[in-house]
């Protein structure tokens, strides 16, 4: 896709439906008694994914608006044994979270996705799941896709403690924990997304949330549908608020935002930075915290990005680099080493992404060094398989001087579909 800097960013969008919000209200909705609507729901691969998978294992989901979905769940005797491989597409989410749901189950799943899900870390499922019982295997000694899980009995009355936070890894524990007499507890070194709790606990499970450790106790029968309305997602809202915050003459509405404090780091941190963007209309949407934000152009100053805010704003931290190399100053993202084993290596690809644009970039074990001050130019941005890198490219090709191109442009369809016709919108109003 070619990109050229418009002269204004103008306009207002509805941000599409929460990828995290909609994998959890199909996989949680599937499993429970009773029908649910879920509106607003995102439909893109990932989340087809996930749909496609809960089909297979006998969930009935219909599609009955453009942007609604009922799900009929019979509990968790309504899901039986998949007469072929699951496969999770490029979604950590659907093959992480699904395996835990799975672990809890008499049957034998096998999980799988395409060449970049085949390359990312399950040890790190694959081991706090058979230590709650469960019996699985994974190719590479366990520690990488396809996944087999035999089922098991899950033991209650467990603690696990991660070494990283990660809401997927988390949720998996929590979900297998559904399963367990009794209760399951996780312990994060840090707090990451709370959806898997908050649906949870509305669909009749008891959670208890400590700082940053959670213990559900399964409710004595099924979990009980509940219809969902989903937010706006922010990780989406994220691309058009850096753009309109670093280009120069920018002013843009966008409706339905969640803001899920554990979800919101991104605007803590462009607002450190200096950022403009104002809270419009706030509301409860699904149990969610949402606004319409409205976003200005701004000068920024560079800072350091670190500590708990990392996992609150893992998804952004490739905008947050943008931000940092027209910001004033140096900018530095530390403690995000998670980075390297998302869709892409993200420290390497977006470090190559903003090099690209005429960026000064320091790869570091951890995150970035981002020298500030950038005259971006246009330049060529290989999305690298990575949705989220396509939609930096654009992002930084909206700002830049001369014309970009974005190579693999095709892959924001895995959170974000309308994303190149949404670009034009905003360039042209
Ligand atoms: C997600 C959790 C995060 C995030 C991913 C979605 C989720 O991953 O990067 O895009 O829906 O739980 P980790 O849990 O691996 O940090």
């Amino acid at each position: 896709m070619r990109v050229t800097a418009p002269a204004r960013l103008r306009g207002k969008l509805d941000i599409p439906g929460d990828k995290s919000i909609t994998h959890r209200a199909l996989m949680l909705n599937a499993a429970a008694e009773g029908e649910a609507r879920i509106d607003g729901f995102l439909d893109a691969a990932d989340t087809r994914s996930t749909l496609e998978c809960m089909r297979a294992l006998g969930a009935e989901i219909e599609q009955v608006a453009e942007d609604a979905l009922v799900v009929r769940g019979r509990g968790r005797a309504g899901l039986h044994e998949a007469s072929d491989v699951l496969d999770c597409g490029n979604s950590g989410t659907t093959i992480r979270l699904l395996s835990g749901l799975l672990a809890g189950f008499p049957f034998l799943s096998v999980l799988t996705g395409d060449g970049s899900l085949r390359g990312r870390p399950m040890g790190r499922i694959v081991q706090p799941l058979r230590a709650l019982g469960a019996r699985m295997s994974a190719r590479a000694d366990g520690t990488l896709p396809p996944l087999v899980i035999e089922g098991g009995t899950i033991a209650g009355g467990q603690r696990i403690e991660t070494p990283v936070a990660s809401a997927q890894v988390k949720s998996a524990i929590l979900l297998a924990g559904l399963a367990a007499e009794g209760a399951t507890t996780v312990a994060e070194p840090s707090r990451s997304r709370d959806h898997s709790e908050r649906m949870l606990a509305a669909m009749g499970a008891h959670v208890a949330v400590e700082d940053a450790t959670v213990t559900l106790t399964p409710p004595a029968g099924d979990l009980q549908a509940i219809d969902v309305r989903v937010p706006g997602d922010i990780s989406t809202a994220a691309v058009w608020i850096v753009a309109a915050t670093l280009h120069p003459d920018a002013d843009v509405l966008l409706t339905g935002v969640g803001l899920n404090p554990t979800r919101a780091g991104v605007l803590d941190a462009l607002r450190e930075m200096g950022a403009d963007i104002e809270e419009l209309e706030s509301r409860t949407v699904g149990g969610e915290p949402v606004a319409d934000l409205r976003v200005r152009s701004a000068t920024l100053r560079g800072v350091r990005i670190e500590g708990e805010v990392i996992p609150r704003a893992i998804d952004e931290l490739p905008l947050l680099a943008l931000a940092g190399t027209v910001a004033e100053g140096e900018t530095v993202i530390a403690d995000a080493a998670e980075l390297r084993v998302k869709e892409s290596d993200r420290v390497a690809t977006t470090a190559a992404a903003l090099r690209a644009l005429g960026a000064e970039v320091e790869e570091r074990a951890d995150g970035l060094a981002i020298g500030g001050s950038a005259r971006l130019r246009g330049g060529r941005v290989e999305a690298a398989g990575d949705h989220r890198l396509a939609m930096l490219g654009a992002a930084g090709a909206l700002i830049a001087e001369g014309d970009s191109q974005i190579e693999g442009a095709d892959a924001v369809g895995v959170s974000y579909p309308a994303f190149w016709s949404d670009l034009e919108r905003l360039g042209s109003a």
